[in-house]
C-alpha cells in the first residue's frame, strides 16, 4: 500500500482555508426584489419565507435593506396595477418597474437590473403576444416575431428610467439582438444585456409564479423555454445570444443544471450568471422547517456549488441571509 499521497494532510483547520478553491462574497450575489403596484403594504410571499411583495413607496427601503447586508445588486420584478392582452404596462413610462427604478437609482447606490419579460403584465400570463386563436391550439401559443418589438419597448423604457442592466427572460428567438439594437438606437449603448440564455421549462419556478402572479392561464411554456433534457441545445442557445451581443450569459435554474453552468463556463469567456430559483429556495426552507436540514448550511453549500461549477454572478433569494454570514 503506497500512502505517499494523503490528501487529508490539507484538510486540517489551519490549512483548509489556504487551499480552498472557491470563495463566496456578497458581491457575487444579486437579490431579487418584488414590487407590487396593487398593494399599500408589504405582503409576505408564503412559499418564499422571508420575501415579500413591497409597495412602490417601500421599494427604496427594501433595497436599502439589501445593501446593508453587503449585496450591491438587485433584480427588479414588477406586479402591475392592471394587465392586458399585450402586457402594455410593461413598457409604460409610469409603470411599476420604471417608477421604482427611477427612485432606487436616485436615492441609493444599488446596481439595478431589470427583468425584461411580459408574463407578469399579460392577462393570459404568457411571455409574449399570443398567436391568433391560440387558446384552442395550445401547442404554439406565443408569436415570437410579434413579441420582439414589445420587449424592445420594455428594455428601452427600463433604460430610460435608469436601469443599469437589463435581463430578458422571455426566451424569444432573436430577443438579445432586438434589445441591443433598440437600446443603441435610443442612446443606451452602455447598458449591458444579461441574457437568460439557457432558461429551461422548469417546475422549480412554481413559487415565483405565485409571487409575481405570472403563471400562464392556459397551456405551458414548453414551446419557448428549453426542454430540461437538452444539454447540447443549451450551447446553441448560448451561441446565438453571444452572436447577438449578450454581455452576461445566464443559466436557469441553477442547482439541477450545474452541468450547463459548467459547459458555459468552459466554452465562453463571458461572465456567467446562474439563477438559484424560487423552487430551489422553497425546498430547502420546507425541509429546514421540518428540522430535516440546517438551512444556513445547505444554503451556503448550494451557493458555493453554483460558484464552483463556474458562475460569477448568482441570483438568489438567499443573497441577504448568506451575505450576512460571510
Ligand atoms: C419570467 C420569469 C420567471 C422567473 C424569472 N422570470 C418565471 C417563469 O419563467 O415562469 C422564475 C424565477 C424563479 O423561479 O425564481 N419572466
Amino acid at each position: 500500500m503506497d500512502l505517499t499521497n494523503r490528501p487529508r494532510r490539507l484538510r486540517g483547520d489551519g490549512v483548509r482555508g489556504l487551499v480552498s478553491e472557491t470563495h463566496l462574497s456578497p458581491r457575487d450575489f444579486i437579490a431579487p426584489v418584488f414590487v407590487d403596484a396593487t398593494t399599500d403594504e408589504r405582503v409576505p410571499i408564503e412559499s418564499m419565507p422571508g420575501h415579500e411583495r413591497v409597495p412602490i413607496d417601500e421599494a427604496v427601503a427594501r433595497v436599502e435593506e439589501v445593501l446593508e447586508t453587503g449585496v450591491e445588486a438587485v433584480m427588479l420584478f414588477g406586479i402591475p396595477e392592471s394587465k392586458d392582452e399585450r402586457g402594455s404596462r410593461a413598457w409604460a413610462a409610469d409603470g411599476v418597474v420604471q417608477e421604482v427604478t427611477r427612485r432606487i437609482t436616485d436615492e441609493t447606490d444599488a446596481y439595478v437590473i431589470t427583468d425584461v419579460c411580459l408574463c407578469e403584465y399579460t392577462d393570459h400570463g404568457h411571455c409574449g403576444m399570443l398567436e391568433d386563436g391560440a387558446p384552442e391550439h395550445c401547442d404554439q401559443t406565443v408569436d415570437n416575431d410579434a413579441t420582439l418589438p414589445l420587449i424592445q419597448n420594455v428594455a428601452t423604457s427600463h433604460a430610460r428610467a435608469g436601469a443599469d442592466m437589463v435581463a430578458p427572460s422571455g426566451m424569444m428567438d432573436g430577443m438579445v439582438g432586438a434589445i441591443r439594437d433598440a437600446l443603441d438606437d435610443d442612446g443606451h449603448t452602455n447598458v449591458p444585456v444579461m441574457s437568460y440564455a439557457a432558461k429551461f421549462e422548469s417546475a422549480f419556478y412554481g413559487p415565483f409564479r405565485d409571487a409575481a402572479d405570472g403563471a400562464p392561464s392556459f397551456g405551458n411554456r414548453r414551446h419557448y423555454q428549453m426542454d430540461p433534457a437538452n444539454r447540447r441545445e443549451a450551447m446553441r442557445e448560448v451561441d446565438l445570444d453571444v452572436e447577438q451581443g449578450a454581455d452576461v450569459l445566464m443559466v436557469k435554474p441553477a442547482l439541477p443544471y450545474l452541468d450547463i453552468v459548467s459547459d458555459v463556463r468552459q466554452n465562453y469567456d463571458h461572465p456567467v450568471a446562474a439563477y438559484n430559483v424560487s423552487g430551489e429556495y422553497a425546498m430547502l426552507h420546507a425541509a429546514a422547517e421540518k428540522g430535516w436540514l440546517d438551512l444556513d448550511e445547505v444554503a451556503h453549500e448550494s451557493l458555493l456549488s453554483i460558484k464552483r461549477a463556474g458562475a460569477d454572478l448568482i441570483l438568489t433569494y438567499f443573497a441577504e441571509r448568506i451575505a450576512e454570514q460571510l
